[in-house]
């Protein structure tokens, strides 16, 4: 298929880079469309593991043109510090990286009203990554943002720069007590910043509808999940963005429809960094157990993730909001030895019994969840390849997930390794 969007079908890190990398190798492009360096994206082959955050995924396959495109916040710093380590690492990264010129940039700002605003909420902090991505997006919807394209205008630059300063000071002074931004200062840093990505940046849209053109294969890897969907996900509880696959034509310029397909990544349990409702939780053994596991600590902040249970309502959300047409399993060697697999099918709330996820995080909070169980495998499943190297327990499992979740299961993960795959159907 010529273009094909992974995201992640629950609340992040499902595995979207793992399953990227793997369909990289036959990919032309591979383009980033929302998000920023909150996004921790993991490959890992032949023993080595890449962490990435803003660099797409497909960096790690030479023949891959990457591509940063508008929809994505861009942080210059942690940005030059990925090419620099992907460099010393060996990885080649030149013209095969190209910043859009019209993706916004995260300024000194943002980090820091991100930071004091979890300062000030204290127990009530949102648990963001602490990275500036809303206090970005904010700002771009507001015409206050900052682009890329921008930084190479001297004087708009300086003139948007002062402007920012001006509005951005009598917040961080006047509300928080804090040191002014100093202009020139900031504007020496950005125009250092500018001059090092500059071999990078260029029209990412006309990149992209050329690719098409040309019957190219693309890659839109999405970031966060759709749980965590500004729009969809359990706001306040969300990102700044569209993770869903609305976010790759509003994040890049190709027409809605120019994406031929749509991959839902999915833990076969359930994980989420920071605060927000989480019905499936297990804040007992079973959960414990998972992140152990699982090792559930996050990519970008290393905090520990909450885990839980297979939840497929949300799931079914997922699939409805964005057309999934395959479902991407990860993780499913981290369920070897429980005894009961539990899946959750519908929400009890206090007006009755539901199978759709209501619109409140407050009603969210309140869903307690039905569970039916399945029976667990004991057996070590990170060396299956095909399907009959699964324990029967595990393809129950899957099936049962598939038949809930209402959409077929293409792959199934069994480790991180790229490797470590096993296809049910198709030729993905
Ligand atoms: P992303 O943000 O969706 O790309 O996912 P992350 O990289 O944040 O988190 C996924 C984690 O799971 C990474 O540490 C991966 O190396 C790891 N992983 C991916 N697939 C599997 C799998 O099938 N089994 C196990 N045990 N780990 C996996
Ligand atoms: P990947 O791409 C998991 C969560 C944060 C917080 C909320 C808002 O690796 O799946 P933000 O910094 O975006 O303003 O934080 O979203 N969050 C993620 N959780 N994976 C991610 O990215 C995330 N990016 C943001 O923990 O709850
Ligand atoms: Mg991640």
């Amino acid at each position: 298929m010529a273009t094909t969007c992974v995201l992640g079908a629950q609340w992040g890190d499902e595995g979207k880079a793992r399953v990227v990398d793997l369909l990289a190798d036959t990919a032309d492009v591979v383009v980033r469309y929302q998000g920023g360096s909150n996004a921790g994206h993991t490959v890992v082959f032949e023993g080595e593991t890449y962490r990435l955050h803003l660099v797409p995924s497909g960096i790690l396959r030479r023949h891959v043109t990457c591509v940063v495109a508008h929809g994505v916040v861009v942080d210059c710093a942690t940005l030059l510090g990925e090419v620099e380590e992907l460099r010393t690492r060996g990885v080649t990264v030149g013209d095969n990286l190209v910043i859009s010129d019209r993706a916004h940039v995260v300024m000194p700002w943002h980090r820091r009203l991100d930071l004091l605003r979890e300062e000030q909420a204290g127990a009530r902090a949102h648990g963001t990554t602490g990275r500036g991505i809303g206090p970005c997006y904010a700002d771009k919807v507001s015409y206050r943002g900052i682009r890329v394209g921008d930084l190479y205008d001297p004087d708009w630059f300086a003139e948007r720069l002062r402007m920012n300063i001006e509005e951005k000071n009598r917040i961080l002074v006047d509300a928080y007590g804090e040191e002014p931004l100093q202009f020139a200062a900031i504007r020496d840093e950005y125009r250092d910043y500018a001059e090092r990505i500059a071999p990078f940046v260029g029209d990412a849209v006309t990149l992209l509808h050329d690719a098409i053109d040309d019957g190219r294969e693309i890659l839109f890897e999405g970031a966060q999940g759709v749980l965590l969907d500004v729009d969809l996900g359990s706001y306040p509880y969300v990102t700044g963005s569209n993770s869903c696959a609305l976010g790759v034509p509003s994040g890049t310029g190709i027409p809605p429809r120019a994406l031929d397909r749509v991959i839902g990544v999915a833990k076969a349990y359930m994980t989420r960094v920071g605060a927000g409702p989480f019905p499936t939780e297990d804040e007992g053994e079973d959960g414990r157990r998972l992140r152990d596991e699982g090792n559930e600590y996050g990519t970008t902040t290393g905090r520990p993730r909450r885990c839980g249970w297979f939840d497929a309502v949300g799931m079914r959300y997922s699939v409805r909001s964005n057309g999934i047409d395959e479902i991407v399993i990860v993780k499913l060697d981290v369920l070897r030895g429980f005894e009961r697999l539990k899946v959750c099918v519908a929400y009890d709330t206090p007006q009755g019994r539901i199978d759709t996820v209501p619109a409140t995080a407050s009603a969210l909070s309140r869903a307690v969840p039905v569970y039916e169980e399945r029976p667990g495998f004991e057996e070590d499943v990170t060396g299956a390849r095909r399907p009959e190297d699964l324990p029967a327990a595990a393809r129950d499992f899957l099936a049962y997930l598939e038949q809930q979740c209402g959409a077929p299961i293409s792959q199934v993960s069994v480790g991180p390794s790229r490797e470590q795959i096993v296809r049910l159907r198709g030729d993905t």
